[in-house]
């Protein structure tokens, strides 16, 4: 028998606790991390609000971005201003992530302080299994706690290693995912629909086939829907990959009467200035990029979900960076709000959404994770649950 370690398994009282959050969260043009972009942030509030109340030393380990592919990687700057803003008191911003500096500065911290480290990223042993950097890292500590399931699926240093050498639990939050997805796999009623968007088909089939095999009808959308339709209507050549395509053909030939897909979309310019909504059949040779679902496909995927008794939604349905391709996701979002079925939503673009529109609390379970709850989902073992799993 396995099981997961709580806070409720662990002595804590006191103690130095480095708790691993997600706070990965992209903020806006001004470089504010405002209300509706600041949904993982929130969700480990609880978490620190008991270990401040247990009068821990309370020291949050984040990462923001992807070394290579992010220009603003080196900042905590933004998510510290909304951090303090959410617990309305002062949150020590580290200079560093190890060294004595830090070693002192923490021992100077009163007992129930917070303090948040800088970009774990910026430290290229995180992204890879170092031992020597978890060494580093937990000389401060006494306690870790997973605050991050949604970067649970990744093998990093301070996701598996570090709770290694300390004494470790999940935290609330973490708790709370691992309970809802276990139960959505183990239990969901049907009829059980799902609604899958996103960008690459090659990274989902796992999923995809998972979820092919359990619900009752899969409806896509975003980039996922379109190597489907272009597979089976006679889109630009130059779209996608002769591998995507023939992927997206195989799956549609396996699972044609399960799988729903946008008979309307709307094409247009990358920046939105000129929009069309056209039948998916025709879509002419020379589209900018066809960038959300139309009015038709909405309401089939409403009409799909107005029997379901769950539904799960992972990926905005259109290209939501840009105001004109919003439409589709925001109409999802308001018609699922007020769905009596089950409804778990996952994905960064999909809550932004739902913050957007003050629809958070409408919906059973939203989750902080995006590919970790897919991978959960799908059956994967996360590294990082697995790391603070005791075999009993
Ligand atoms: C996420 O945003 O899904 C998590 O923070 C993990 O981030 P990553 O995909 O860059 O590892």
């Amino acid at each position: 028998m396995e099981s997961l370690r709580t806070m409720d398994d662990i002595l804590l009282d006191g103690k130095r606790v480095i708790v691993r959050v997600d706070f990965n969260v992209t903020a806006g043009e001004d470089g504010v991390v405002d209300a509706s972009e600041d949904y993982r942030i929130e969700a480990a509030l609880p978490t620190i609000a008991e270990l401040r109340q247990k009068r821990c030393k309370v020291l949050l380990l984040a990462h923001i971005g992807r070394p290579g592919e992010d220009e603003n990687l080196v900042s905590m700057e933004a998510i510290h201003k909304r951090l303090q803003h959410l617990l309305r008191d002062d949150v020590r911003l580290l200079p560093k992530l190890y060294g004595s500096q830090i070693e002192s500065i923490i021992q100077g911290m009163e007992q129930g302080d917070v303090a948040l480290f800088p970009n774990v990223r910026l430290d290229e042993r995180e992204m890879t299994l170092n031992n020597k950097f978890a060494e580093d890292l937990s000389r401060v500590g006494d306690a870790y706690i997973n605050e991050a399931f949604s970067a649970s699926h990744r093998a990093h240093t301070s996701i598996v290693l570090l709770p290694q050498l300390l004494t470790s639990a999940a935290g609330r939050r973490t708790v709370t995912e691992v309970e809802v997805l276990t139960s959505l796999k183990k239990t969901a009623k049907k009829p059980y629909i799902a609604i899958v968007s996103g960008s690459k088909i090659t990274t989902k089939i796992g999923i995809l086939r998972y979820l092919l095999a359990n619900v009752d009808k899969m409806c896509l959308g975003g980039k996922i829907a379109n190597v489907f339709l272009a597979s089976r209507y006679n889109w630009p050549g130059a779209m996608f990959s002769p591998d995507e395509i023939a992927v997206a053909k195989h799956i549609l030939e396996e699972y044609e009467d399960r799988i729903i897909l946008p008979t309307d979309v709307v094409i247009g310019n990358d920046d939105g200035s000129y929009t069309q909504t056209v039948d998916v059949s025709y879509i002419p040779e020379h589209v900018g990029g066809v960038w959300d679902i139309g009015p038709k496909s909405i309401a089939a995927i409403v009409q799909a979900c107005s029997s379901a008794e769950t539904i799960i939604w992972n990926g905005p349905v259109g290209h939501v960076e840009v105001d004109a391709y919003t439409q589709g996701t925001m109409a999802l979002v308001n018609a699922l709000a007020s769905s009596s079925a089950y409804r778990v939503v996952g994905g960064g673009d999909t809550v932004n959404m739902l913050e957007k529109l003050k629809k958070v609390d409408s919906f059973n379970h939203v989750s902080i994770g995006g590919g970790a709850m897919l991978e959960f989902l799908e059956g994967k073992r996360l590294p990082g649950i697995v790391a603070i799993t005791s075999q009993n």
